[in-house]
């Protein structure tokens, strides 16, 4: 059983599994990641006002956790809930995509 688990995450760290996203969509929340979100979080996701978004700060942050913070946002701070303009499907997809973006050199 531990066996399986432990195979079933290689796999999965090999071939993330992204939210289902048609190519055009996709296309438009990574502009939006980058100049929206970029605004805040800094154009290669670094930090800015709002704090890094870099895989490697992520790292090990469940999905499911970020689309919800991307959803709703963050009470008391400058991180607007974004659930006006995405559907759960595409926040998903950004934190998928937050977690498997390429650090910028
Ligand atoms: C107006 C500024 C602003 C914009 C625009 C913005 N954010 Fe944020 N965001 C913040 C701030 C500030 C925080 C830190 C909140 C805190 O102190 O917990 C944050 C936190 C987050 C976190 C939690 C990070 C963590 O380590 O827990 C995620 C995920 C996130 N933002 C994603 C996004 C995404 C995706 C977008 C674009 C769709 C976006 N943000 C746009 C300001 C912004």
């Amino acid at each position: 059983m531990r066996k399986a688990a432990l195979c079933l995450c290689l796999l999965l760290g090999a071939a993330p599994v992204r939210a289902e996203m048609p190519a055009p969509r996709a296309a438009e929340l990574e502009h939006m990641v980058i100049q929206d979100c970029g605004s805040c979080h800094g154009l290669t996701m670094k930090g800015g006002l709002g704090s890094p978004l870099t895989r490697d700060v992520l790292d090990g942050a469940p999905p499911e956790a970020l689309a919800s913070i991307i959803l709703d946002g963050v009470p008391g701070t400058a991180m607007p809930p974004w659930r006006p303009l995405l559907t759960e499907a595409e926040a998903l997809w950004i934190a998928q995509y937050l977690l498997t973006m390429e650090p910028a050199r």
